[in-house]
């Protein structure tokens, strides 16, 4: 079975990226054919970047790194659960993807992002950039939930409505036809 890692984007105090985030890895587990595999980056907890030498030559010098390569490098696919911080990209999901480079190379990913009016849209476009210089293919399917506070209920717990679901489907449905098509060319 594909392995699918869903990555949270943020760090801070009582963060609640992780709450869409066991939304997005529930639906998966029960309507896609992954292995799904929650990684928050609040307890991964990545210092900011460490290594004296360029990812690309996989010379890591922490543990913490190899740690972080190790995981990676067995995902088929990711999504990217991603906040937006002034009208960017939190850092702590840029910091975890400088760390690496090969590991995470032609492989597909999707993004759930999660935000006020704007629904974490230019933290989105900005992240493509990044996405795509890593040799990632960010998928157009993605899942925009704007005023996202509203979906959480009084227990915490992130209830979605049919419009998120159905987008949520969608786009794990074709996260898979990209990771069956990618995982070929990563063979050879
Ligand atoms: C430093 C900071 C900057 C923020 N900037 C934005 C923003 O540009 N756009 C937006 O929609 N929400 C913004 N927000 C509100 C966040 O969407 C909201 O606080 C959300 O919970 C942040 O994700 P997190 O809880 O996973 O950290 C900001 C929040 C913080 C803490």
């Amino acid at each position: 079975m594909h392995k699918l890692k869903v990555i949270t984007s943020t760090n801070r105090e009582g963060s609640k990226g992780i709450l869409v985030a066991d939304w997005i890895s529930e639906r998966a587990r029960s309507v896609s054919k992954f292995d799904v595999e929650l990684l928050d980056l609040a307890r991964i907890d990545l210092p900011f970047m460490t290594e004296p030498n360029h990812p690309r030559l996989q010379q890591y010098q922490y543990e913490h790194t190899r740690r972080w390569s190790t995981t990676i490098n067995e995902a088929d696919a990711f999504i990217i659960v991603l906040g937006e911080y002034n009208f960017g990209f939190p850092a702590p999901i840029k910091n975890a993807l400088d760390y690496l480079f090969h590991e995470w190379r032609h492989k597909p990913v999707g993004i759930v992002s999660y935000g006020g009016v704007s629904a974490g849209l230019r933290a989105t476009q900005m992240l493509k950039q990044v996405l795509t210089t890593l040799s990632m293919m960010p998928l157009a399917e993605q899942v925009n939930i704007p005023f996202f506070t509203k979906y959480i209920n009084e227990e915490g717990l992130f209830v979605p409505d049919e419009m998120l679901t159905k987008s949520a489907d969608t786009m794990l449905a074709e996260l898979h036809r990209w990771t069956e098509t990618l995982k070929p060319m990563r063979a050879v």
